[in-house]
């Protein structure tokens, strides 16, 4: 191969040629990382792109400092969650050992498709994510897959329900003499609808069931829909709550369901992506009783755990059900007797082992350190959550559960119709005035703004200088 046309640092030589010129490379990149990370509250939460223009695929190989141009632009235009004030998403700051695990993955490139490809990875996953659902007490034969994203975990779940519940498996769902159909509450996550879609149930195959004023699912609702579904000649095959609603935090109630679920034979899905974390508290885990009665659950370390994207996971109570209902063999890939090839069982066959960034950041900061995690992110919510009952021009979209606040205002002195495009003011004067960057979720054909208090460095102070900045606009307005 002659090298002469590539840079130097194209790839690292395995003799160590290059090494200078790499470690040069590597420390400029890391220099940048920490110039920014350490910075990140001088900056603004959101920054605004000026412009990105269309670009060109390079011919020639370029240099270095082409590259460190390319990566202050990223830099200086990325959405910006270290910054005290981001409290708009549930995107946390990541761990520090995400970021050293990232890096470690990508300099391995190792494939979780095969133990052959992964030989440590492929066997620490099943090992950590049986713990995991362990502790979310699905029992001795539970265990999980780790997945990019949760939509995807949703998916997977849904998509060994209908197998399992159908026997869909070989033939799917042409020989079905009645159409499948499964319930979740109006307040789910997109992504279940869009798992409806894809298997073959269409959108209107997941039944939106009405939620009551604290956003859970509403039982007697979900009574009269399970009739109707019965009486239209449908197949019931699966009940999906949500633990963690993406929009106010709230808990659908999991016994009840549970119990409902049994009772009319379907499976159990719990889409606990971002509320999972608290599995990980004494405090409380007691909020996601019934959990434990699942047959499934999404969970986002991703999200309540600090650990960068992607980080997702779906947990089986009985993780054969995998190999019996889901798994299509890949015979390109060598077998071990004794670890399945996680290729076949999952969605995705090549996989990045996103297991590494998990693993380190629940070795670095322990249970203990989510444990005060999350217990600080409640005290502020408390905080918050009282500032706004003591506005009365504010209003709650439900009582929060978890660390999400969802409130609008409500400006009496003005007609209700411009209160949608007056909550949208006020979103931009936070950011503006207050440097905090909170959402503007659509919610209940109104526009609310939420508050997610996740990161660490968020304090009382940023706390009172958002509600300095509201006071101020219901003042100007
Ligand atoms: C409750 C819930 N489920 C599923 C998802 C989808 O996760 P992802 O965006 O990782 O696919 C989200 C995302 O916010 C969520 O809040």
């Amino acid at each position: 191969m002659d090298f002469s046309r590539l840079p130097e640092t194209a790839f690292v030589h395995p003799r160590g040629e290059n090494r200078a010129a790499i470690e040069a490379l590597l420390s400029q990149v890391a220099t940048r990382i920490l110039d920014y990370l350490t910075g990140a509250a001088d900056q603004t939460p959101l920054p605004e792109l000026q412009t990105l223009s269309t670009i060109a695929l390079p011919e020639k190989s370029g240099d270095v400092a082409t590259l460190m141009a390319t990566l202050d632009t990223v830099l200086s235009t990325a959405m910006n969650p270290a910054h005290p004030g981001y409290v708009g998403h549930m995107d946390p700051l990541p761990t520090t050992a995400s970021i050293v695990g990232d890096w470690v993955v990508a300099a391995l490139n190792n494939n979780m498709l095969s133990v052959e490809m992964s030989p440590l990875f492929s066997r620490l996953e099943p090992l950590l994510l049986r713990e995991i659902a362990q502790l979310f007490g699905l029992g001795d034969r539970a265990g999980g897959l780790l997945v990019s994203g949760g939509s995807l975990a949703n998916l997977q779940a849904l998509a060994v329900a209908r197998n399992v519940k159908l026997g869909t498996l070989k033939t799917g769902l042409l020989t079905q003499a009645q159409p499948p159909v499964f319930f979740m509450s109006e307040a789910a996550h997109s992504s279940i609808k869009k798992a409806a879609m894809l298997l073959g149930l269409g959108t209107d195959g997941a039944i939106a069931v009405a939620t009551n004023d604290q956003s859970q699912l509403d039982l007697p609702a979900l009574h009269q829909a399970i009739h109707q579904a019965q009486q239209q000649g449908q197949k019931p095959f699966a009940l999906v709550a949500t633990a963690g609603t993406t929009v106010t935090g709230n808990i659908d109630p999991l016994v009840e369901l549970a119990a409902i679920a049994r009772e009319h034979d379907l499976w159990f899905h719990v889409d606990a992506a971002y509320g999972g974390a608290l599995m990980f508290t004494e405090a409380y885990r007691d909020r996601l009783q019934g959990i434990e009665q699942a047959d499934s659950v999404t969970f986002n370390p991703q999200k309540w755990l600090y650990v960068s994207k992607t980080c997702a996971s779906v947990l089986f109570r009985e993780m054969d059900q995998l190999q019996h209902h889901f798994q299509v063999a890949a015979h390109y890939m060598n077998t071990e007797d004794d670890w399945v090839k996680l290729g076949e069982i999952s969605v995705p066959g090549t996989r990045h082992a996103d297991v590494l960034k998990l693993w380190l950041s629940l070795q670095h900061l322990g249970q203990q350190g989510y444990r005060e995690l999350i217990a600080a992110n409640y005290a502020l919510t408390t905080h918050f959550t009282a500032a706004v009952k003591a506005r009365p021009e504010l209003q709650l979209a439900s009582e929060p559960e978890m660390n999400l606040v969802c409130f609008r205002g409500c400006p009496e002195w003005l007609p209700a119709d411009q209160w949608d495009d007056w909550n949208r003011r006020l979103q931009a004067h936070l950011l503006q005035e207050a440097r905090a960057f909170l959402s503007l979720p659509r919610y209940r054909g109104h526009n609310w703004l939420k508050v997610v208090l996740l990161n660490p460095y968020t304090t009382l102070a940023e706390i009172e200088r958002i509600f300095a900045a509201i006071d101020q606009f219901l003042a100007i307005t």
